[in-house]
């Protein structure tokens, strides 16, 4: 940890923290109700958005078995939060990851809004743009990788290739500032999609690396243009792409997912608290339904097994910039999670890998029952193995 680290925890540390004795055997903060925006939670245990790479191939269309396995996990006034989607081709950047650019994906889609509603859940569509995580071979026609500055990514890393191969990654071409307007117009244009398919809201992936964190970071943006240099400038094309899913869908159905401190993908900032602080204030601003932030103590963002707790919180240093409902991502269990609730550091929490390996989590968590392990392998492509044949507690006690 470096020493501009340690000032923001110990600042972090300083911000008093709400008197909560809990009970944890009783998870009454997970289990009340919440406003998000124009939904009505009925609990608190949200669906983290996860890639899984199952859409039907070719056109990266959802199908009935990703409707199962949405549906499997949908309860009663809940929220789901769907697996990063792109919204056009250049924005892809794994195989059989679906979009909401086509027709075709507009349709599939409608199968896993109707399995979800069925259940009375609500799901939020994530959009997606990868920038530079990306492969030529998986838009071919769109040629390099596209990003806020010619800098590929140097940590290790690898490409996914359209045949499900791993590759290095390719230097991305700089986009134009004359391309941003039509960046922007694909994200209103998904926005649009995701309402014709019969979402409730629309999540803007700002985190992990992708391109609008691309934009974000100074350590992948150089540019001198108006998109780059100042924090202003860095955030302007997250900014205006919340501005246009705004006026699709009203600000009480657009979400904002960050990642300040996130390394994944070789990411960083000379000075996160600033930039991701001016961020926050100016979604507050805007009134957006709920600001999503990954606790960076999550190895590769979720795709690493440990959870590194001296890494800084960023649900703790975050919370105050603000003014809204945050959801904090990253690590969690139903203890840590009703603990964090209680003292007022998030107000819902989103899990991931054990909502893979738990379709019922929420229901498990209420009573306290055993939870099924998490199969690494089967998290990227395949069919139903490890999709969609985790048992429920229903279909262990039968
Ligand atoms: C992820 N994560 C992720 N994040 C995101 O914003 N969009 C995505 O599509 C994905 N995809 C994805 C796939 C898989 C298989 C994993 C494991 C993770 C990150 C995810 O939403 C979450 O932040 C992390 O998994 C940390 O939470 P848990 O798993 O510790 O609860």
């Amino acid at each position: 940890m470096d020493i501009l680290e340690d000032e923001h925890l110990e600042m972090a540390a300083s911000q008093p923290l709400t008197a909560h004795p809990i009970d944890m055997s009783n998870f009454s903060h997970l289990f009340s109700p919440l406003q998000v925006g124009e939904l009505h939670l009925a609990h608190r245990v949200v669906l983290a958005p996860l890639t899984r790479l199952r859409s039907t191939q070719p056109g990266d269309v959802p199908n009935a078995l990703n409707a199962t396995y949405y549906g499997q996990r949908a309860s009663r006034g809940g929220l789901l939060i769907s697996e990063a989607t792109q919204i056009s081709l250049q924005g892809k950047g794994y195989p059989a990851a679906p979009g909401i650019h086509s027709p075709e994906q507009v349709e599939g889609w409608k199968l896993v809004t109707q399995a979800v509603h069925e259940k009375k859940a609500y799901i939020f569509l994530q959009l997606w743009h990868v920038g530079r995580i990306s492969h030529s071979s998986l838009h071919p026609d769109e040629g390099l990788p596209v990003s806020a500055s010619a800098i590929a990514p140097a940590n290790g890393q690898l490409a996914f290739t359209a045949d499900f191969k791993h590759a290095p990654f390719e230097t991305p071409r700089a986009l134009g500032i004359e391309e941003l307007p039509g960046i922007v117009a694909d994200y209103r244009r998904a926005a649009e999609n995701a309402k014709a398919a019969g979402f409730d809201g629309v999540e803007i992936h700002g985190a992990n690396g992708y391109l609008l964190d691309q934009f974000l970071e100074d350590k992948t943006n150089h540019r001198t243009d108006i998109y780059g240099s100042s924090i202003e400038n860095r955030a302007r094309l997250l900014l205006e792409v919340v501005d246009a899913t705004i006026e699709v869908w009203g600000k009480g159905r657009v979400g904002v997912r960050l990642s300040p401190y996130g390394t994944f993908s070789d990411m960083g900032d000379s000075n996160p608290v600033e930039l991701f602080n001016y961020v926050l204030e100016q979604l507050s601003q805007r009134g957006v339904a709920y600001a999503h932030l990954v606790e960076p103590r999550v190895g590769s963002a979720g795709n690493g097994d440990p959870i590194d707790d001296s890494r800084p919180r960023t649900s703790h240093i975050f919370r105050n910039a603000f003014d809204g409902v945050l959801i904090s991502a990253g690590g969690y269990t139903a203890d840590t999670a009703e603990e964090t609730i209680a003292d007022g550091y998030a107000d819902t929490i989103a899990f991931g890998r054990l909502f893979i390996a738990n379709p019922d989590l929420s229901e498990r968590f209420r009573i306290n029952a055993e939870l099924n392990t998490p199969d690494r392998s089967t998290f990227y492509g395949g069919t139903d193995k490890g999709y969609i044949d985790y048992p429920s507690l229903v279909e262990v006690q039968s």
